[in-house]
């Protein structure tokens, strides 16, 4: 596809990998709307970016918030691009120090906003993708949503969280049998250790020194400009589809997370 005359939406785009993208996605010659529930981070991306990003406030767990994102988008010019990368907290240990077990809404509310809000984002951006023109190959548009290795090798308190990641996993493949007749591809990314504002305020070479140490080669967390060059090459690249796509550095998470 060629991004120059795509417009991209970009679930949690004022935040690490969403803004990256963002930020790659528009000096590339998209359109960009900027999805964030944070006013100030979105703006912040959008001012920094001036022409052809435009910030919509939005919660990716309510339906209708992400309906008029979408019609924004839509009526910039032809949707093309979806990228999910949207934030927000996990669950915790299934028993608490004194067995008791976690609540169960402990489970759902990350399953909601992970998987549930991916899924949303993902239905409503395709239909309308599925309004566009065809383009070349007659491919209308892409999805490209945000797992983690967390959907293959999940951590201690990570139960809720990893199942949310790997049911963005598993979707791919049939979200993309369901879309292939339309020319919309869905491929997913699952980044290991990135080095973004998920991580509050610790210092970044302290992060860096902890996280890193787990990863083989490069021994350092990710960038999010990494996760951003993906998502333009799986933007441009036809053929990758139904898939995600492990970007780790080769890390496999112990049951504490690091090495
Ligand atoms: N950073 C990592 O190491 C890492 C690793 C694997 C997977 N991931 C996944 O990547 C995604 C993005 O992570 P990040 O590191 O860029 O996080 P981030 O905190 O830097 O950015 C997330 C953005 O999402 C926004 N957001 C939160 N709740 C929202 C809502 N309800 N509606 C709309 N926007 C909302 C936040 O305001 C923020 O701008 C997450 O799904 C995360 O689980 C991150």
């Amino acid at each position: 596809m060629d991004i120059r005359d795509a417009v991209a939406l970009v679930a949690g785009g004022g935040g690490g990998f969403g803004g990256a993208t963002v930020r790659r996605l528009h000096a590339a010659g998209a359109k960009v709307v900027i999805c964030d529930l944070d006013e100030a981070k979105g703006k912040t991306v959008a001012d920094e970016l001036g022409d052809g990003a435009v910030f919509v406030q939005t919660d990716v767990t309510d339906e209708d918030s992400v309906r008029s994102a979408i019609d924004t988008a839509a009526g910039l010019g032809p949707l093309r691009i979806a990228v999910v990368a949207h934030g927000g907290r996990g669950g915790p240990r299934t028993l608490d120090r004194e067995s008791r077990p976690a609540p169960q809404a402990s489970f759902t509310k990350p399953i909601d906003l992970f998987l549930g809000a991916t899924y949303n984002i993902d239905r409503l951006a395709a239909a309308a993708m599925a309004r566009t023109e065809p383009l070349e190959h007659g491919e209308r548009g892409v999805i490209i949503n945000t797992a983690s290795i967390a959907a293959f090798d999940g951590t201690i308190g990570q139960a809720a969280y990893a199942a949310a990641k790997g049911g963005i996993t598993a979707m791919t493949l049939p979200l993309a049998r369901d879309l292939a007749p339309v020319g919309i591809r869905v491929v997913t990314i699952a980044p290991g250790t990135f080095l973004t504002p998920a991580f509050g305020d610790a210092d970044p070479v302290q992060l860096d020194a902890y996280w890193g140490a787990a990863v083989p080669f490069p021994k350092r967390m990710g960038r999010a400009e990494e996760y951003a060059q993906l998502a333009q090459h799986i933007a441009e690249n036809v053929y990758l589809n139904g898939e995600t796509i492990r970007l780790d550095g080769a890390l496999r998470f112990t049951p504490k997370g690091g090495g």
